[in-house]
């Protein structure tokens, strides 16, 4: 189930189902995880409070795209299956959601995808080195719609600060919802942030409209729009 190398403390993460603490310290000094994506294709980072050496964890160097709150999977799912020079990690709290996408990453035999089951602005925030990142996906995040709850939205400044250091100097972000305000809130938010400046709108194809979308698609209008980091 595991390959072991030579010692490289950066490389050392864990999947999901095995956890750190049941493998013997001396042993830990002397080798690498891999994460053997026929079984999962989740993983937890060694340590929680630094920078996970995000590279490392694919099996190939190729560009990053992350899915911030990746849900049930449809997007990252078709998108890894479409595009396999990059490499995608799927980013949602629910243990349930990020269980479900992994078991069909690993049916469909998807080796370009992680998952990291943990909170988005963390991670953004803690997880993910700078300048790692070419692409988020932002789609449909949670409105949270009552004034008294707009604190709990992922965009704000700090979110963009993040957001801005860990992407790579052509980055991109692209944002979907179906709740207007929030919309236009964020519109103003990243209008306000010379660091970004608005580029062509990501348009799904067919296959890679989220589940999300799908429920909403003939009920709603969908606003989205993309940015791009000036360099
Ligand atoms: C409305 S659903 C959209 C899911 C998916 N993007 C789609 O369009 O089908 C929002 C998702 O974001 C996740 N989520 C909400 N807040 C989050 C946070 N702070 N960090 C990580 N995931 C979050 C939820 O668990 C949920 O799966």
């Amino acid at each position: 189930m595991y390959a072991f190398s030579s010692l490289n403390s950066k490389k050392l993460v864990t999947s999901a189902w095995r956890p750190l603490f049941l493998i013997p310290w001396t042993r830990r000094m002397t080798m690498e995880i891999r994460i053997d994506t026929s079984v999962s294709v989740r993983f937890k980072p060694e340590d929680w409070l630094k920078p996970i050496p995000i590279a490392d964890c694919f099996d190939k160097p190729r560009p990053i795209e992350i899915d911030l709150g990746c849900g049930k999977g449809r997007f990252i799912l078709a998108r890894a299956h479409a595009h396999p020079e990059t490499n995608f990690l799927g980013i949602d709290r629910m243990l349930r959601r990020v269980r479900r996408v992994d078991r069909k990453a690993v049916r469909r035999g998807l080796s370009n995808i992680r998952l990291l089951r943990v909170d988005g602005y963390y991670a953004v925030s803690f997880l993910i080195p700078p300048q790692s990142v070419s692409t988020y996906y932002i789609f449909f995040p949670d409105p949270w719609p009552k004034k008294k709850h707009h604190d709990h939205r992922i965009f704000n400044r700090e979110f963009m600060d993040a957001m801005h250091g860990t992407m790579t100097a052509d980055g991109v972000f692209h944002f979907a919802t179906d709740h207007l305000p929030y919309f236009e809130e964020v519109l103003k938010i990243v209008g306000r942030d010379v660091r970004f400046e608005k580029t062509e709108t990501f348009e799904p194809c067919a296959e890679e409209k989220t589940d999300f979308e799908l429920m909403f698609i003939d009920e709603k209008p969908i606003a989205r729009a993309s940015f791009r980091k000036v360099s």
